[in-house]
Order: structure tokens, then C-alpha cells, then sequence
């Protein structure tokens, strides 16, 4: 049996992660949050979740214990070449023209779970020659998720869209306990960094970038912290810079000063050039 969580504190509990981590949680969704809050409050040893709330909120350790939590509160599906089409129209039609003409590319890959993504855009560009002309930093939140990403190893639910992707032979290679492994160099072209999308202090210290990938992780954002947190992607573009958001999660509705942009089905938006 979850702990009670009773609608006065669920309302102080979401507005504080919601405040931490950008994820939100509506009024249908208490259920959930009640199960994901025990299983951390009870395994940390507390049998209240306000008494769980004031340490999150007020004791010096509340930090390190929200850390503790997120792990229990992100949804970490992914897959390789998940939405293939558009990584590879990032590769055709904006990685590749920079790099042949001898342009360093940096790409951010900025909620990549346990590494698909990035591990599936390295791939394509590794394919296009153009590996060795990017810089590709990968980040999430989930100190889990980056430490199951840097090992490389993908089971078997990552593999869904192998098939319909592109020939991986040499780059990934299938492991005797099923799943597949990245190749050495390819996972060596990527810098994995744990950062929170919210904290503009993490975001701004990464510098700026060609490319940046965002993709199924704004749904999770109430309205309000997505405009946030699009502004500061958009300030992290270089000028002429793509963001690549998921097919699910137009950003028009929110009068972006980004442009919209169309590449044979694909859409990208791009920081106009200063
Ligand atoms: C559904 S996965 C998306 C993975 C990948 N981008 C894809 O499209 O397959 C969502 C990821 O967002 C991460 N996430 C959630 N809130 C975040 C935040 N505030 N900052 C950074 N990453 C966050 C989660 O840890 C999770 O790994």
C-alpha cells in the first residue's frame, strides 16, 4: 500500500518537483505520484509524505534526496532510431553540409535517457563521414540512466526500430546475453554530463550549439516551464542553430522566436542567423 497522500500535500509535493525538475503532475495523476513518492520516502526510512516534503524542502540533505527521487519520477522510454527520419535529416541537411565544409559541429542530445539517441545519431554520422567533425555532449538528469549510457549496452526494448533503421554492423554489435553493444570509438565521440533542463546555471555552462536535440521529454513540462526552458535552449544556439523537438510536441502554440522549418515531413526550428 502507497502512503497517503493527502490533496494538501500533494499539492505542495508536485509544486516542489515541479519547481526542481520541471516535471508536472495534474490532479489525475495523483495516484501515480502517490506510488513513486513511497517507494523512495519508504525505502529512505520515512512513513509520512509530509514529514517526506519538509526534508526534500528544508533539510541540508533535501538535495541530494530530491536527486534520490528523480530516479523514481522520469520516465526513461527510449529507443534506438527512434524517429529515424528526422536524425536523419539533422545529418543530411545541417551536419553534414557544416562538416564538408570543414565547420566543428556541437550537438547536445539534452534528455538522452540511457543513451539511444545519441548513440543512434553517432551511428548515422559516423555513416556520413562526419564523425570526426562533431563535438556530441549527451545529458540528462538521471544519474542512473547516463551511468547504464555510458556502458554502451542496449537490451533487447531498445532494439524495436533495428530493423527499420539503418546497417549497424561494425558499430553495433550484438552481445551473448542479448541486446547489442556500441563500438568502442562511437561511444568514445560522446561526453556524458548529468543536467537539469530547469537549472539555468547547468544549462548556460555547457555553452552554445549548432544542434540540440530535446525530444519527449517537454511533454512531461507543464506550458509554463516549457516556454522556460525553449528560451534557454534557444539562447544556447549558436546563431542559425536547430532545435529538434519530438513529432508529438510542437512548439507553434507557444509563439517561439525560433522558425519553423520543414525537410520533407521533418520539422526543426532554427535560431535566425544574427
Ligand atoms: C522519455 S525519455 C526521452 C529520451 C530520448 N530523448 C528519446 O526521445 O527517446 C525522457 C528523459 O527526460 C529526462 N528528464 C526529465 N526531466 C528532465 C530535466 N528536468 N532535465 C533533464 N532531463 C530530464 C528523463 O530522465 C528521461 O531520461
Amino acid at each position: 500500500m502507497p502512503l497517503t497522500l493527502w490533496p494538501q500535500v500533494f499539492a505542495i509535493l508536485r509544486a516542489l518537483i515541479q519547481e526542481r525538475t520541471g516535471i508536472h503532475y495534474p490532479d489525475a495523476d495523483r495516484e501515480v505520484l502517490a506510488g513513486r513518492l513511497s517507494a523512495r520516502a519508504e525505502e529512505a526510512g520515512f512513513e509520512s509524505l509530509l514529514d517526506y516534503y519538509y526534508f526534500l524542502r528544508y533539510d541540508p540533505q533535501g538535495p541530494a534526496e530530491l536527486e534520490a527521487l528523480v530516479e523514481h519520477l522520469v520516465v526513461q522510454e527510449t529507443y534506438l532510431f527512434r524517429e529515424l527520419d528526422q536524425l536523419q535529416a539533422l545529418v543530411d541537411h545541417v551536419i553534414a553540409p557544416r562538416v564538408r565544409r570543414k565547420e566543428r559541429v556541437r550537438i547536445w542530445s539534452a534528455a538522452c535517457a540511457s543513451g539511444e539517441e545519441p548513440l543512434s545519431l553517432a551511428v548515422l554520422l559516423a555513416q556520413a563521414r562526419c564523425l570526426d567533425g562533431v563535438e556530441l555532449v549527451a545529458t540528462d538528469i538521471s544519474r542512473r540512466s547516463l551511468e547504464r549510457a555510458r556502458t554502451g549496452r542496449f537490451a533487447r526494448r531498445s532494439l524495436r526500430a533495428l530493423r527499420a533503421g539503418p546497417a549497424v554492423a561494425g558499430w553495433l554489435e550484438p552481445c551473448p546475453e542479448g541486446g547489442v553493444k556500441a563500438s568502442e570509438p562511437l561511444l568514445k565521440r560522446i561526453q556524458w554530463r548529468r543536467v537539469n533542463l530547469v537549472d539555468e546555471g547547468e544549462v548556460r555552462a555547457l555553452g552554445r550549439f549548432d544542434v540540440i536535440l530535446c525530444r519527449n521529454v517537454l511533454i512531461y513540462f507543464a506550458d509554463a516551464t516549457i516556454v522556460a526552458v525553449v528560451e534557454r535552449l534557444s539562447e544556447a544556439l549558436h546563431p542559425g542553430g536547430v532545435l529538434a523537438v519530438s513529432v508529438t510536441e510542437s512548439l507553434l502554440r507557444f509563439g517561439t522566436s525560433l522558425a519553423c522549418e520543414e525537410h520533407g515531413g521533418v520539422f526543426f526550428y532554427r535560431k535566425p542567423a544574427a
